[in-house]
């Protein structure tokens, strides 16, 4: 028996990164994963985001585990879509247990107001839309995970205009993700249905793996590669480690999703290698 045996969960940014490394970890634990991806590029984001074989080989990696992956090219920010591919998953598996709300952009180093705009929809609205989508499907003993980030949670994030456009759009949305998942676990608690935040550091992906991303380490050189941003990289740790790999993620949320957490809601969880108690503000804001 698998520790999600049976369930069905709704993943979002499925294609690549965490969201694959979910699908497969959650398929070998004995899930059925719905999941959906814009598999397309947002002109404000200047690193390129997934493509349809990134999501041929998500199915092609969940298949190998022996499970299954209905997935759907859809936007997060695009309800019909959304809501249509959720409705195919319920009437495929006929049921849903579980969300992972994951699509993000994260649109650095932009004046561009549309970037501000970019970052909070997919980031923020996206990921209420996700959520909507599902709520009607999920039961007594549902789970529903959003990914928020850790640098929002730290001073300096939604108050440095260095950040850009994008950036402030980035930060305003996953702290606000952490606000919404305060509030919704108090109104869905009595259905006894859990909503919980995971917040990563650095975590060892595309976006993190991108040059807009190296200069926000390396300000000072003009082309910074990986090299250059790995000595800084662990700013974000105690535990001297420049990122954390995206099955360490996978790891909480699987604990998120699954019975094991039941009496878990309303929490941030951080898996930061400590970047939140080193940087952290005089007062938590959540
Ligand atoms: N990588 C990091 O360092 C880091 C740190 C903290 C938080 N996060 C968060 O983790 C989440 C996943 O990011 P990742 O690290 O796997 O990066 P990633 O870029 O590899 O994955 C993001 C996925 O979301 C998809 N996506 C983007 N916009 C979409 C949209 N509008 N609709 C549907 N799909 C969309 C992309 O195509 C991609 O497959 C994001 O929410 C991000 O903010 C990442």
């Amino acid at each position: 028996m698998g520790r999600l045996q049976d369930k069905v969960v709704f993943v979002t940014g499925v294609a690549r990164g965490q969201g694959r490394t979910h699908a497969v970890r959650l398929a070998r634990e004995g899930a059925k994963v719905v999941g959906v991806d814009l598999c397309d590029n947002i002109k404000t984001n200047a690193y390129p985001l997934a493509t349809p074989e990134d999501l041929a080989e998500t199915t092609r990696l969940v298949e190998k585990e022996g499970g299954t992956l209905i997935s759907t090219v859809a936007d997060v920010r695009d309800r019909q879509s959304l809501f249509a591919a959720v409705q195919r998953g319920v009437e495929e598996f006929g049921r849903l247990d579980g969300v992972v709300a994951q699509a993000g952009i994260c649109p650095l180093g932009s004046d561009d107001p549309q970037a501000f705009m970019d970052a909070f929809t997919v980031d923020f609205v996206g990921v209420v839309n996700t959520v909507e989508a599902c709520l009607p499907h999920l039961a007594e003993g549902g789970s529903i995970v959003a990914t928020g980030s850790l640098a929002a949670l730290l001073p300096g994030a939604t108050d440095n205009p260095t950040n850009g456009t994008g950036g402030l759009g980035y930060s305003l949305a996953k702290r606000t993700i952490a606000s919404f998942v305060n509030d919704l676990s108090i109104v869905l608690g009595p259905k006894k249905i859990r909503v919980n935040a995971v917040h990563p550091t650095n975590c060892n992906t595309d976006m993190l793996n991108s040059e807009i991303m190296y200069r926000q380490f390396r300000p000072d050189i003009e082309s910074p590669t990986l090299e250059d941003a790995l000595p800084v990289f662990p700013v974000m740790s105690v535990m001297n480690v420049p990122y954390v790999e995206p099955e360490d993620v996978t790891d909480t949320v699987l604990f998120l999703l699954s019975d094991e957490s039941r009496f878990v809601t309303g929490m941030q969880m951080r898996v930061d290698a400590g970047g939140y108690v080193r940087n952290r503000p005089a007062t938590p804001a959540f």
